[in-house]
């Protein structure tokens, strides 16, 4: 028997984007989409067309633009939300509108104020609804693992009749355990009749920090998709992690194997895991703890003694996997500041950027000015640098001039220069310390005060030369902006990034306010 795949659903621009404080642009969510087709995800679950113009066009952008995955909208079971994302997922060669509505007593009783013999009859016809946009239908009983079962197989046989073809049994609220979860999947696979004509997938969240564990557990029980996010994203304690997942089947492949005749798989492309894992970070500005599975920074650090004399004596002792195989560390390959332009560009197209000349004309003269100050550039660097460059933001406030005085027992101060379209502003302030010195200055010179919520560095490479990457967000009329910077002075790149995240607000602004259905999911 051959091997049996299992179905990568990604939902980092949908689920994944209502963590709090995770805004993504269109032009950034797009960026990702694009990486999540590298990655290799089957299905990408792109946004929920009705709650926003941004959010329609995200969809609709990426199903124009995005060729080889299946382009997912989602929809509550209503007729204006299902025509919508049947609108917004129209371009897309492999389509899929993904229908839900709550089936447990409490969600039925207090969110929805419906019996259930209603909430059954929703069901069916929104199936029947998504069926004149798409073929490819999936539908979800929102808090299933708090449903009655009795109930949930009425629901689940009626929708398969409807013409469903995923069925996904959510564990909304993070509430259930592996056992269980797996027992539910056990339970649904031989009591609901049709269901061999579909997929079981899971949806698990992370409240009790089982999400991965439990999407397993589905797996082991006959699930065949499991719907996750990047780094776990998502809302409150997130979703099941894209990477654990994909590694757990990879890694534990001979538990798999067990199961079923041929084994298991997915088409992942492991080794695009920690490049994808860092642009999602980036662009929502989440930074990833040190020690999380695969994708932290200490995921395969060695610190104490023992292990490091194992890991030098036979690698296995206590390494499960290799970093390479999730693309870290692979390629060392370092540039200086005698790399000509035809190196650089080489190297550019290597790590999977086209760019167009005026960009090339930039991004090497910023090379440049970092080789001369740090005379490795590693490909991390490089990375940043033109993921940097090829942002699509409108600079509205431009740094021109920084200045920042700070030692002990004195008072931090800064002075800016800011140039805008017709002028250019200068202020100067003090702070609690440089960087909100540097930041009550670009206040005073720009005249806006947006609340700032986050603030966070890191060290691109290692290294005292290395280059900082500055993230800060920023909240304004309850919508939130991400900034990013980066220079070798960490005080400038966090101005910087204050200040791309002002322009981010500012250019929002001046289109107009955004008008979300609010949802609760
Ligand atoms: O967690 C959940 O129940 C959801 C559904 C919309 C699938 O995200
Ligand atoms: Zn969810």
């Amino acid at each position: 028997m051959s091997e049996e795949k299992v179905l990568i659903f990604d939902t980092t621009l949908r689920d994944g984007e209502q963590s709090p404080g995770a805004s993504l642009s269109i032009a950034e969510k797009l960026e990702i989409a694009q990486q999540l087709k590298i990655l290799g995800v089957d299905i990408i679950e792109a946004g929920f067309p009705v709650s926003s113009p941004a959010q329609f066009d995200a969809t609709r952008l990426i199903a124009e633009q995005v060729r080889g995955p299946v382009i997912a909208g989602l929809a509550r079971a209503n007729e204006g939300d299902i025509e919508a994302a049947g609108k917004a997922v129209a371009p897309a060669k492999n389509k899929r509108i993904h229908t839900f509505i709550a089936t447990s007593p409490v969600h039925m009783e207090h969110k929805l104020k419906k019996k259930p013999d209603e909430v059954l009859k929703m069901a069916v016809a929104a199936v029947q609804c998504a069926k004149n946009f798409v073929d490819d239908v999936e539908f979800s009983p929102e808090d299933a693992c708090r449903s009655e079962m009795p109930f949930l197989i009425e629901v689940l046989a009626a929708v398969i009749e409807a013409g469903a073809t995923t069925l996904n049994i959510p564990d909304t609220v993070g509430y259930i355990l592996p056992y269980e979860y797996g027992k539910i999947i056990a339970k649904l696979k031989s009591d609901v009749p049709g269901i061999d004509k579909c997929i079981i997938s899971t949806h698990c969240h992370n409240d009790l920090g089982m999400a991965v564990a439990n999407s397993l557990a589905g797996v082991r029980n006959g699930a065949r998709q499991v719907e996750c996010t990047v780094n776990g994203l998502g809302e409150r304690a997130g979703n099941a992690a894209l990477e654990e997942i994909a590694m757990g089947i990879r890694t534990r492949a001979d538990f798999f194997v067990s199961l079923t005749t041929g084994g298991l798989s997915t088409n992942i492309n492991t080794k695009e895991i920690c490049r994808t894992s860092r642009m999602v970070s980036r662009l929502t500005g989440f930074v990833i703890q040190p020690n999380k599975a695969i994708v932290g920074a200490n995921a395969f650090a060695h610190e104490a003694g023992v292990h490091v004399d194992g890991v030098l004596k036979e690698r296995t002792t206590y390494e499960i996997m290799t970093p390479e195989s999730i693309g870290l560390g692979g390629s060392r390959m370092v540039l200086g500041r005698h790399t000509g332009r035809h190196g650089f560009v080489d190297r550019c197209k290597q790590l999977g950027f086209k760019l167009t000349r005026q960009e090339i004309e930039h991004a090497y003269e910023r090379f440049l000015e970092i080789a001369d100050k740090k005379k490795e550039v590693f490909d991390e660097d490089l990375t940043v640098l033109i993921n940097d460059e090829i942002r699509i933001v409108e600079q509205i406030y431009k740094l021109e001039y920084l200045h920042v005085a700070c030692g002990t027992g004195t008072l931090p101060t800064a002075s800016v220069k800011i140039k805008t379209k017709d002028e250019t502003r200068q202020a100067a302030a003090c702070g609690d310390g440089p960087v909100d010195a540097a930041y009550e200055a670009i206040r005073e010179a720009t005249g806006l005060s947006p609340k700032l919520e986050n603030y966070s560095i890191r060290a691109v490479t290692s290294g005292k030369e290395a280059l900082g990457e500055a993230t800060v967000s920023i909240t304004e009329d309850g919508r939130t902006f991400i900034g990013r910077g980066i220079s070798t002075d960490i005080i400038e790149s966090s101005a910087k990034a204050y200040i791309d995240a002002i322009n981010k607000m500012v250019s929002a602004q001046n289109k107009g306010p955004e008008t979300e259905v609010k949802v609760e999911l």
